[in-house]
């Protein structure tokens, strides 16, 4: 029977007469529905008795009926109807959906304990899964064979939609406009009341983004700023004809519309968002005590309404209704209330050890469950505080490396996943899109798949688990006959590097028109990832912050065995030195000082003396790689330790639009050399290096038109005047138009970049601008409009004109830069694109590609075939944290994704070069490619999820660095 089914039947409450009621819901299948009909029906004829059949009606309160039903329903746990697993249809199929038939997929369901896998075919019907693994004939010769959207997976993964627990999708807006920011209300601490559904707009291009990431459901929260935001709701990110919010919702509770509840079959999940921390203190200018007297004083007003409630069903259901009145209820904390009966899943966002044991205690105090903690950074170092939570562990939805921006989340660990994992608690990954943008949230589990968390553990903590949390486990989450026909087939195993989906299904609904995917032969198992065990222990019993720094630095001798493949840098870019054959070759280099003496494969070089004679350290690589270290850029790596500390970063240089720069700088000739600001032994700088970036061209921090002078900067060292330390102390003048914070017009910020460039050349300022209109320096423009560009390169040609003379011109970010490829070729312009993998953040740098599957090529594949030397910077948070530090150790993935996305057309080769030596071309570095540093990897290859960073080979520091 359908859910609709069921909704037909459901008890006239309101209207009937009871007897009348209780003749019709004889048919009712759900037993406690007749129950309740039952109590209901004996407690009326019950007050009939003893109040006489003549005063009953008149003593009776106006709502008695519905009261009754009310206190009847006031403890019925939320969960599916009765029956809802023998549904034909979904309640959210969508009429003239063909059926649809993928034949030979390899399904991962989710099932015992995701360790199911069925090689076979799939039968989707009605928005339902019918079928898996077999498809019984019977199913399909109902149908013509051109009714049926028939697919041949060709044995490609198939598994349950992507779930994100936590998302914003919608109440912001990407591109992010003011007209559709309604994630926060700024009108108290505690807002129970409020509803992500009432600013869910339906003009976000975030929806497309993340169905192409295979993500087909997402809980849309409010955001933190109060400690009880408001409520939640589940949506399916696919357009319906009726492009209403209300037609997203996935189970919506009842009552939305103002339509009454229905008492007869159980409610359906709510959700509460809750914030502790730094958070609300920071938008109501108070502290954590605040908050948590904010929800103390919140549950306490519902708790004696709750109570009101119970003392007066006590006396309603057995008839006593003198001076009853009505059913005791507010509506502003009824969903407080029913937190209290266990009616909602309460989602938590709580970063620390001091909100775990606040939250813990309220929820014991109060008697509620916590459904799950979001954020959580530092979960895994108390694992025992969240088991004392009321009636249940917690879910913990965690980020898997966006880390170290506030001070709550400075000690994230890459292996909480999988150390809360080893404690039993189950953990999730999420989005909190924007912030991640969720297309790429089976990338988080990807990488604490990495970092340790077992296979099936990882793909359920974005699939089944996920859905847990949501308490929509009966339907989505899993591959199984009579679930929501939600799927994603992918081009490889969902856990490789750059997995992309081929079709995403929701509803039984392909998704995708036209996908474009590039063929992966090689990943279609799971990667055989590195062990991490001992550092997940170390991470531990040092509190969270494990010392970074190399265990060893050897100057002398360093003999490297049993290497796959050698990669090096050469005049050209990088390129592969060589690459064993098969399982018995084994290649072999030997390091002296930090310098490469020999490498080759050990029968065909004479490296293999140096092996016999027995001097030196060895390092077995395990089939492992050498390979040029990647060059960060695009973040302040180097210039701070935790972004929104102010007292731990260097802190953004003066914008000479908002401030008139101060006498004592000179004034107007004035320019800030970021050199002058740097900060060594950071976590991200240490983190990144220990992932093989071991230097960074770092600008000062800016918000503004001007920057100032970047430097070249070595993240290993411990101090600026250690040897190496400074690469090059100045490398370009970097400067950005845009919209940026109280910017001017952009026609203002040209005129003044003109201004500048042209003279009078002023002071310290004036000289290294001269350099730039003589040629002789990088000017790096921060843009992502392609408008903004294309002035850009006018103005360049304008200068050439005026000095006769080459102008060096970079562009960073640049998303838009596709829609100006041939130009910005044509001007011999560089790009250095940040993020690689585009996101429409902002209106001016909405007109992204989007890359596969959704568009065959991406802005670096588009930059790349006009032959503009491109570099990457890391993908990280735009919005939030415009310079994340934290995101560069992933380069080494966003690298090799860059060339996954391309279709052949960029090789690891000109994959590692984007990170590394188009790096140095493009912002101004003299030195030479020889001098640049070497990864070690064991087990793998560094732009892979099986290879481990091990040790770092430096030229430049005479050294080789064993982790
Ligand atoms: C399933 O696809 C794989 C890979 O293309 C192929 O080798 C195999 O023969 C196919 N099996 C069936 C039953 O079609
Ligand atoms: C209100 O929502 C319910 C589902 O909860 C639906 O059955 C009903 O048709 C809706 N009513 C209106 C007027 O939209
Ligand atoms: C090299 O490492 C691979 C992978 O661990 C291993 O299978 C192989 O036996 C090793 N070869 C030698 C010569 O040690
Ligand atoms: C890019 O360079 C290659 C090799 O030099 C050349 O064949 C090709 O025509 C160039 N492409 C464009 C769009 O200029």
């Amino acid at each position: 029977m359908s859910q609709d089914c069921d909704m037909e039947k459901r008890l006239p409450i309101h209207n009937a007469r009871l007897r009348v009621t209780k003749t019709r819901t004889k048919r009712l299948r759900p037993t406690f529905a007749l129950l309740v009909i039952g109590i209901l029906y004996l407690a009326v004829e019950f007050s009939t008795l003893i109040l006489g059949p003549r005063r009953s009606t008149s003593r009776l309160p106006l709502h008695a009926q519905e009261a009754l039903a009310k206190c009847h329903a006031l403890n019925i746990k939320p969960g599916p109807p009765v029956g809802f697993n023998s549904r034909s249809e979904s309640d959210r199929f969508q009429h003239g959906t063909k059926p649809v038939l993928i034949r030979n997929a390899s399904i991962w369901t989710g099932r015992l304990n995701g360790l199911e896998v069925h090689k076979g075919d799939l039968f989707l019907e009605n928005g339902l899964i019918k079928a898996v693994g077999d498809v019984d004939p019977s199913l399909l010769e109902r149908y013509d064979s051109k009714d049926i959207t028939i697919a041949d997976a060709k044995g490609a993964w198939v598994t349950p939609g992507i779930v994100d627990v936590h998302s914003h999708i919608a109440v912001g807006a990407s591109p992010s406009l003011a007209g559709a920011n309604d994630g926060n209300s700024n009108k108290g601490l505690a807002l129970p009341w409020l509803r992500s559904l009432d600013g869910l707009n339906t003009h976000d291009d975030s929806y497309a983004h993340s169905i192409a990431g295979g993500v087909t459901t997402s809980l849309i929260l409010p955001g933190s700023a109060n400690a009880i935001g408001g409520q939640a709701f589940a949506i399916k990110l696919r357009s319906t004809p009726e492009r209403s919010p209300s037609s997203l919702l996935v189970e919506p509770p009842f009552g939305l519309n103002g339509s009454e509840a229905d008492y007869t079959v159980p409610p359906r999940w709510r959700h509460m968002k809750h914030a502790c921390g730094e958070n609300p203190s920071r938008m109501y200018d108070g502290t954590r005590m605040d908050t948590v007297w904010a929800y103390r004083e919140a549950y306490d007003k519902a708790r004696q309404i709750k109570n009101k409630q119970d003392e007066y069903c006590s006396k309603a259901l057995v008839g006593d209704w003198n001076n009853l009145g009505s059913f005791p209820e507010e509506l502003q904390w009824e969903a407080l209330v029913d937190i209290l009966r266990g009616k909602v899943k309460v989602q938590t966002h709580c970063y620390e050890a001091v909100d775990f044991d606040a939250f813990v205690r309220l929820s014991n105090e109060f008697q509620f469950p916590v459904a799950a903690f979001h954020h959580a950074h530092e979960a895994y170092l108390v694992p025992e505080v969240l088991k004392r939570a009321y009636e249940h562990p917690p879910a913990v939805a965690i980020f898997a490396a966006f880390s170290r921006y506030k001070r709550e989340a400075y000690r994230h660990s890459e292996f909480a996943a999988r150390i809360l994992n080893d404690h039993d608690l189950k953990v999730v990954m999420k989005s909190d899109h924007p912030a991640i943008q969720s297309r790429y949230l089976l990338h988080e589990a990807q990488q604490a798949h990495y970092y340790g968390l077992p296979e099936n553990i990882a793909l359920a903590s974005v699939t089944s688990n996920a859905a847990e949390v949501l308490g929509l486990e009966h339907r989505i989450g899993y591959v199984k006959a009579g679930y929501d026909a939600d799927l994603v087939i992918w081009d490889s195993h969902p856990l490789a590097l750059g997995a992309t989906p081929v079709q995403v299904i929701i509803d039984g609904i392909p998704q995708l028109d036209a996908p474009y995917t590039s063929p992966k032969p090689e990943s279609q198992v799971a990667p055989v990832t590195p062990n991490f065990d001992q550092e997940a222990r170390t991470t531990v019993e040092h509190g969270g912050l494990p010392p970074l720094q190399a265990a060893q630095s050897l100057s002398g001798r360093v003999i490297f065995r049993n290497i796959s493949s050698v990669w090096a840098r050469d005049a050209r870019g990088v390129n592969m030195v060589f690459r064993t054959e098969s399982q018995s070759d084994e290649g072999i280099a030997v390091v002296e000082n930090g310098k490469i003496l020999c490498s080759g494969l050990m029968t065909s070089t004479s490296c293999s003396s140096y092996v016999s004679s027995g001097d030196g350290h060895t390092i077995n690589l395990h089939g492992g790689s050498l390979a040029p270290a990647l060059i960060s850029t695009g973040s302040s790596i180097g210039l701070q330790e935790i972004a929104m500390e102010a007292t731990t970063t260097d802190g953004a240089v003066y914008d000479p639009f908002e401030h008139t720069s101060p006498a004592i700088l000179g004034g107007e000739g004035s320019i800030i050399r970021a050199v002058d600001g740097l900060q060594f032994g950071t976590r991200d700088a240490l983190l990144a290096y220990r992932a093989g970036v071991t230097t960074s061209i770092t600008p000062p921090i800016f918000e503004g038109l001007l920057g100032g002078l970047s430097t070249y900067l070595s993240l290993s060292s411990r101090h600026k005047l250690e040897s190496g330390a400074i690469i090059q102390e100045v490398t370009a003048v970097h400067v950005a138009v845009g919209h940026g914070r109280g910017s001017p017009s952009i026609s203002t910020q040209i005129a003044a970049l003109r201004r500048l460039l042209v003279g009078p050349h002023e002071g310290e300022r004036g000289k290294w601008f001269k350099a730039v209109y003589e040629g002789n320096i990088p000017l790096v423009v921060e843009a992502k409009n392609a408008d903004i560009i294309a002035t850009l390169l006018n103005l360049k040609k304008e200068i050439e004109v005026a000095s006769g003379a080459q102008m060096k011109m970079t562009l960073v970010r640049a998303a838009e830069a596709h829609l100006l490829a041939k130009e910005i070729a044509a001007a011999n312009v560089g790009v250095i694109v940040t993020p690689p993998r585009s996101f429409p953040f902002t209106w001016e740098g909405r007109r992204i590609l989007y890359g596969p599957p959704l568009t065959a090529d991406s802005l670096v594949s588009v930059l790349v075939s006009h032959n503009v030397t491109v570099g990457i910077g890391p993908q990280g948070v735009e919005e939030e944290n415009p310079m994340a530090g934290w995101a560069v150790r992933n380069l080494r993935w966003d690298a090799a994704w860059v060339s996954l996305d391309s279709r052949g057309a960029i090789g690891m080769g000109d994959a590692l070069a984007m990170a590394s030596s188009n790096i140095e071309t493009l912002l101004g570095v003299q030195s030479e490619p020889a001098y640049g540093d070497l990864v070690a990897t064991s087990g793998g290859e560094l732009l892979s999820f099986e290879g481990k960073v091990v040790a770092i080979i430096s030229p430049r520091l005479a050294s080789v660095d064993i982790f």
